[in-house]
């Protein structure tokens, strides 16, 4: 199994401490959260960042606020339920796309809303309920990563059972070992460890070591340049970097087996919001027959939502495109958009890959069937 021992995220002693994420990979240093408000900052600076780990992050944000009023201020439970409503709403509004952010902060309500009593005792039961969401990130994303181990690689003889062929095929030029194209970073660095999209590039490595990463470098904030290739290279996974521009060129000539991307947010049909970029790449593979794999836990599925039409897509700040390290790019000025997320929509989707199993399209019928057997239930 291949470790990936990159921390992201801890609660050590009340405190939250995160690894900075915007100064990587030239620069490996931790902040350290005390209140709910630093974690919103965190979190809106993209110290920390990916679906997983904003939710990790916020479920940890309302323990600390729980634990401000518990241990240092009045303590009085009409205090803390404030106090908890401020906080909730203040970390929600910090990304509007990943939901991720909603689902960790209802899970805390749930904790929060039913306490009765002590408000040490809720501060320490939201606590355990933040560690608990780590965990079962973590626990998540090493599942997501065997099944979509099953679909690119297959199983190898052993370990109980049959060996077994992919389940998806790869593309049909394509003879070599996995060449698996990613965009952005869904990686340990995304979640609370082992990473979505990377976890399932992780478990196949492991399977099969001929195994070769394209990333694309995943302008304006170039998450794949600094952090993909950050993690798969502490791994010794190999890895090039391209330009995103650079995606259509493999893909047209046959070096790409499969694109695997993480996603901020699913719909009920299975319509896929994830990095700006990601809906291009996944108009190339369709167009050169390369499935396209997301790979996702179910904190990612948004089954209220029937379509990707629906999804907020956050726009972010001008000077992510107009500068780059600092430098300006572009004439003093000019007009700038800049959406940080698109929508793939599902007819591009060959398999989405969640801890519940893997859904096949049609995807409003696979993804409520697979709802059923996680513990949020059926939708
Ligand atoms: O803006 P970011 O860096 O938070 O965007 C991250 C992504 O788009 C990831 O692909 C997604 O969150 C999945 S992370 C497992």
């Amino acid at each position: 199994m291949i470790s990936s021992e990159v921390r992201t995220i801890e609660w050590r002693d009340g405190r939250v401490i995160m690894i900075d994420q915007r100064l990587l990979p030239a620069v490996e240093t931790y902040v350290t959260c005390s209140t709910w408000e630093e974690v919103a900052e965190a979190i809106s600076t993209m110290v920390i960042r990916g679906a997983p780990a904003i939710g990790v992050a916020a479920a940890m944000g309302v323990a600390l606020a729980a634990r401000t009023v518990a241990f240092t201020e009045s303590g009085a439970a009409p205090a803390m339920y404030s106090a908890l409503q401020a906080a909730t709403k203040g970390l929600f509004a910090t990304r509007p796309t990943a939901y991720n952010l909603g689902w960790a902060l209802e899970q805390m309500r749930t904790v929060w809303e039913g306490a009765v009593g002590d408000p040490r005792e809720t501060a320490r039961a939201l606590e355990r309920r933040a560690l608990e969401i780590m965990g079962g990130d973590v626990d998540s994303c090493r599942q997501i990563g065997e099944y979509g181990a099953d679909l690119i690689v297959g199983r190898p003889a052993g370990g109980g059972g049959p060996a077994t062929a992919p389940l998806i095929p790869a593309a049909p030029c394509f003879d070599d070992g996995p060449r698996i194209l990613t965009h952005c970073n869904a990686g340990a660095l995304a979640t609370a460890g082992y990473g979505t999209a990377l976890g399932v590039i992780r478990s196949s490595f492991a399977r099969d070591r001929r195994l070769r990463v394209l990333a694309d470098e995943t302008r304006p904030l170039l998450q794949g340049a600094r952090l993909t290739a950050w993690e798969l290279k502490r791994d010794g996974i190999p890895v090039e970097i391209i330009t995103d521009s650079m995606a259509g060129f493999y893909l047209g000539r046959g070096e790409v087996s499969h694109v695997v991307v993480g996603a901020d947010r699913i719909t009920a049909n299975g319509d896929t919001a994830n990095k700006i970029g990601t809906y291009a790449v996944s108009v190339l593979a369709r167009e050169h027959g390369v499935p396209f794999l997301v790979a996702a836990p179910f904190s990612t599925i948004d089954l209220s939502l029937e379509d990707g039409s629906l999804i907020p897509i956050e726009e972010r700040e001008a000077t992510e495109v107009t500068t780059l390290g600092g430098n300006r790019l572009t004439p003093e000025g000019v007009g700038v958009r800049n959406p940080a997320f698109d929508v793939t929509p599902a007819s591009h989707i060959s398999a989405i890959i969640t801890e519940g199993g893997i859904a096949f399209p049609p995807y409003r019928q696979s993804l409520a069937a697979l709802a059923c057997n996680t513990e949020g239930g059926c939708p």
